[in-house]
């Protein structure tokens, strides 16, 4: 059976009919605000290649972090600069860090808005790896120790969930133990699962300042090339207790972002990460494109292929087209 008697135009007739059979609907709960906190006060740095996003010293980031919740966002993830960096990268885990003073801040001032903190060291290390380095190389198991120091010290302050960023094999079995032996068993883990080694994170970096100083992070992050590595490296996590996979970048990995959704019964997140914001930033302000129905395209195609929870710096633009 087909044409004449099938007609799909037919269900495209009006705006009615259209809203209708719409099969995916942006909501402002799919969104997790990413914010950068900087230590200092009345901070407001802008950041030149992610137009609209700065760093934020503690007392701004809990006035964006009132305006994301007004608006409707249920969350946000931190990411933390550090007034000084070590080989250790000791600010990462310091009970009073940046982080740490932002999510007892933010908690303290909107507890109703879940404040997510990024697990990662790079923001934190001298060297800007995500691990502890030796002759060149990043160490994997001595560095599940810091990183299960770190989430500890978020959940500590305060934090509502914590997200490992940063790749090493085992994180979540550190994190969850870590945290399960210090009473946060309630505390969830969103893991950056299939996180790839990916050139559109290159505007985040200016902005975390964490630009590796030698070599890049391709043997701790994924091949853009591999798919049926990104379900090897979901399953992993959600058996060391992840209870959210993440996917990032999100616009060319939408069919990882499938995979993972048609696979696995966990909720899965999609991170839209800067430099997916950044070009479309930049083709707005060229006038060559139109910047919010761009965004708005983008942000429902990553829902429509599978995404629960997009983290992405359109969001509190994004709530105020729905
Ligand atoms: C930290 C981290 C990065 C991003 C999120 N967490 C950078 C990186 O891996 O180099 C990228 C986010 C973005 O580009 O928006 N490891």
């Amino acid at each position: 059976m087909s044409f004449p008697i099938h007609r799909p135009r037919r269900l495209r007739i009006n705006t009615v009919i259209r809203s209708m059979v719409r099969e995916t609907h942006l909501m402002p709960e799919d969104f997790i605000y990413p914010m950068f906190v900087t230590f200092g006060k009345g901070v407001r740095k802008k950041i030149s290649t992610m137009p609209g996003c700065f760093q934020l010293s503690v007392d701004e980031a809990v006035k964006d972090a009132q305006y994301a919740y007004k608006l409707g966002i249920p969350a946000v993830i931190l990411f933390g600069i550090p007034a000084h960096k070590n080989n250790k990268g000791t600010e990462a885990y310091n009970p009073n860090g940046v982080v740490q003073k932002a999510v007892r801040a933010i908690k303290d001032r909107v507890p109703g808005l879940a404040v997510i903190t990024d697990v990662c060291l790079c923001e934190y290390m001298s060297h800007g790896h995500c691990g502890i380095v030796k002759n060149g190389e990043i160490l994997n198991d001595p560095t599940l120790e810091l990183l299960a120091k770190e989430a500890l010290s978020h959940a500590k302050a305060g934090a509502d969930m914590v997200a490992p960023s940063d790749m090493m094999d085992g994180r979540v079995t550190a994190i969850r133990s870590i945290l399960d032996a210090n009473g946060f068993d309630d505390i969830p883990i969103m893991s950056y699962s299939a996180k790839y080694a990916s050139a559109f994170y290159s505007p985040f970096r200016e902005a975390a300042e964490s630009t590796p100083s030698f070599g890049d992070r391709r043997s701790y992050q994924m091949d853009p090339s591999n798919r049926r590595e990104a379900i090897k490296e979901a399953a992993l996590d959600i058996e060391e207790g992840a209870d959210i996979v993440m996917v990032k970048p999100a616009m060319c990995y939408m069919d990882i972002i499938s995979d993972i959704k048609d696979t696995f019964d966990v909720p899965v997140a999609a991170y839209n990460v800067s430099g997916e914001y950044s070009m479309v930033k930049a083709a707005a302000k060229l006038g060559w494109i139109d910047e919010k129905k761009v965004m708005m395209e983008i942000l429902t195609s990553l829902k429509r292929a599978g995404a629960d929870l997009i983290l992405t710096y359109h969001a509190v633009d994004a709530v105020k087209e729905l």
